[in-house]
């Protein structure tokens, strides 16, 4: 798939909460296809100390408008910039970067997970999902109810369940506290982004229920196209890159899972 550098219009940019901002971005050339989980990598304007790019998965997609958007969480310099952009604004970005999830099947039950900001691509994930026929249910953790975001959104493309580290919202606990892990369920597939001890624990708890299931991984990155090297994780093919062989692996190829 062909990578794209543009210059790229930003439509809008919503503050949802106290540290999490929703940018649309407009291209005018055509997008071409974007897979759910793929990313993209983008220059912070104006931010001399962070000259690197910072990758932030696509969150969602109006292809007919050429639009797509991101979801970003100030963790530091370069995202505190990116909150402060204005429509109007242009932005700087490589895409579609990275391999993107599979596709589920039309008579597949799903569930995505989504811990902290990794529940950025669930939402291209569960539009497309059920486009094609599969049955999507969405799994949400945070830390409190503060940081829950886009449940709306979300619960247009099937049941939300919610989960709190503090009990604020949801269930109290962990994403894999939920009972929607218990049998009744019959999850065909899992699909999970999130920090690094809660896809260690949802790749457990999949292989524990027998349940194939792909995450999403966060490594740091710099190029973003396989050439520094400095994003690579342990898998059954040896040392892969995560930028261009991922970001989604099955945890079944990934060595911390065995
Ligand atoms: C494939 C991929 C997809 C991502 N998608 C999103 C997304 O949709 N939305 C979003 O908000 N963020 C996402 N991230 C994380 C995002 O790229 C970082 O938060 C961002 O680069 C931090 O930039 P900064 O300049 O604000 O922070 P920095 O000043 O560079 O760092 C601030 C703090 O954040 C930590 N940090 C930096 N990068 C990462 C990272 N990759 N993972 C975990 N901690 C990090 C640093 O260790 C440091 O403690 C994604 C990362 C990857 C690799
Ligand atoms: S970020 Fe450079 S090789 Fe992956």
């Amino acid at each position: 798939m062909d990578k794209k550098v543009c210059d790229l219009l930003i439509i809008r940019n919503i503050k949802l909460n106290h540290d999490n901002y929703l940018l649309e971005l407009e291209s005018d050339e055509l997008l071409g296809t974007i897979v759910p989980g793929q990313f993209v990598n983008v220059l912070v304007p104006d931010a001399p100390s962070t000259f690197l790019r910072r990758p932030f998965s696509i969150h969602e997609t109006n292809i007919s408008n050429n639009r797509f958007s991101i979801l970003v969480k100030v963790v530091g310099e370069g995202t505190r910039k990116l909150g402060l952009l204005q429509p109007g604004n242009h932005l700087n970005v490589i895409f579609p970067l990275g391999n993107g999830f599979s596709r589920p099947k039309n008579y597949e039950k799903i569930l995505l997970i989504g811990g902290g900001v990794g529940i950025a691509p669930m939402m291209h994930m569960a539009r497309e999902s059920k486009e094609l026929g599969a049955e999507i249910h969405i799994l949400l953790g945070a830390r409190t109810d503060k940081d829950h975001i886009l449940i709306e959104d979300f619960s247009k493309h099937g049941p939300v369940y919610l989960t709190t580290n503090d009990g604020s919202l949801g269930v109290h606990g962990f994403v894999t506290h939920h009972p929607v892990f218990s049998a009744d369920h019959h999850f065909n597939r899992i699909y999970c982004c999130g920090p690094d001890p809660m896809t260690h624990a949802v790749a457990a708890k999949a292989a524990q229920l027998d349940i194939d299931c792909e995450v999403s991984l966060e490594n740091m990155m710099a190029c973003g196209f396989g050439v520094c090297l400095c994003c690579v994780t342990s898998t059954t093919s040896g040392n892969q890159c995560v930028c261009t062989e991922g970001p989604v692996f099955n945890t079944k190829q990934l060595k911390w899972q065995i």
